[in-house]
């Protein structure tokens, strides 16, 4: 028995905040991030709007979608590095705000990597044959932990999110296949330093900034190209498989030239990769599941196309996943 998504499903917050807007911020220019990342725009939240709030509009319209009723699904996972709350899962927030009441769940933090980790982790319940229903969401208010006076991060991040129904599969449809890594040795280049058990929020540690992201972004991109093209290959070398044989490969949405890197080093080409930086930024666990719904409802994937994920993320943490679409 397989897992395989059956309704796919984004949210991304009405404010929008321009290059130029970031001009009028910090020392930046248009052309400076549009060059370097690719990143037109990004999505905010609004005052009060937290991650499960993004989750539960995802799960929402996954009910919708697939005309579920919440009572129907038994599972929720939600991949982010920002819960609305350090105790209380953001699972857990959502599944009440959906009336969810026979669900039970839990967050998976992973930072990019997020909504593959989560679908790996969704999948194994749903082939286990005890779990029918599995709602997977990848999202992140970034906004909440980006300090907007540092250049070298307030240009790259946005808030949003999506997220799949899973259900599992008698045919030859589904998840087919994934590769997963964690290295913690590289904590060090992107992490927020304080407000966990290693510094727990203080007057000083507010006062160092350390509440919000830091990253050191010549050796993150260069780890990057390297381990999303390396683990892409070795999925599709290990399925006999390649570049040729996918429709569409949609990678983790962290910088546009990471990107076309990665995908030239697995020789892909241009128009079978998904591109939708420029609108969104960087929005951690919530770029793959965007680009997924996006890609669905374009109607970009057919029944029967293979599709190749591929991320990487703070920790580190990267993996791919190979997919056989089905008829979300
Ligand atoms: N606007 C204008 N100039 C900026 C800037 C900004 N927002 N941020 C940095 N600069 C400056 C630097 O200070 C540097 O100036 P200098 O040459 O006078 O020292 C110059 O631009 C080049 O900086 P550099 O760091 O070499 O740029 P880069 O080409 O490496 O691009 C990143 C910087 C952050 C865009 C790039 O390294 C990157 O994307 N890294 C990966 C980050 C990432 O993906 N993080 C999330 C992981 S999931």
């Amino acid at each position: 028995m397989k897992a395989k998504i059956t309704a796919t499903a984004s949210y991304l917050p009405e404010r929008i905040l321009t290059n130029f807007d970031l001009e009028k911020m910090v020392d930046t220019n248009d052309e400076w991030i549009r060059s370097r990342t690719g990143i037109e725009t990004r999505h905010l939240v609004k005052e009060g709007e937290a991650t499960s709030d993004m989750g539960t509009q995802i799960a929402l319209q996954l009910l919708e979608k697939s005309g579920k009723d919440p009572e129907e699904i038994d599972l929720i996972l939600v991949a982010t590095s920002t819960p609305d709350y350090l105790v209380c899962s953001t699972a857990a927030l959502t599944q009440d705000k959906i009336g969810a009441k026979n669900a039970w769940g839990f967050d998976i933090a992973a930072a990019c990597s997020g909504f593959i980790f989560a679908m790996e982790t969704a999948s194994k319940f749903i082939e286990s044959g005890r779990y029918k229903n599995a709602i997977v969401i990848g999202a992140d208010t970034m906004s909440s932990i980006i300090d907007y006076t540092d250049r070298d991060t307030c240009v790259i991040f946005g808030d949003g999110g999506g997220g799949v129904l899973l259900e599992s599969s008698d045919d030859d449809v589904g998840i087919l296949d994934s590769i997963l890594y964690i290295d913690g040795s590289g904590s060090r280049y992107l992490n927020v330093p304080a407000g966990g058990s290693a510094h727990p929020t203080s007057k000083d540690t507010v006062d160092k900034r350390m509440h919000f992201v830091h990253q050191d972004g010549k050796p993150i991109f260069k780890f990057a190209v390297k381990n999303m093209a390396d683990v892409s290959k070795q999925i599709l070398d290990q399925n006999k498989l390649t570049g040729d044989d996918l429709k569409l490969f949609i990678p983790h949405q962290a910088n546009r030239r990471i990107i076309d890197a990665a995908a030239k080093r697995c020789g892909l080409p241009e128009d079978k990769v998904f591109i939708n930086i420029h609108k969104y930024g960087n929005t951690t666990a919530g770029t793959i599941p965007i680009a997924l719904n996006e890609a669905a409802e374009s109607g970009r994937l057919e029944h029967g196309d293979l599709l190749l994920l591929a991320a990487f993320g703070g920790g580190f943490t990267w993996g791919s996943m190979l997919i056989r679409w089905g008829d979300a």
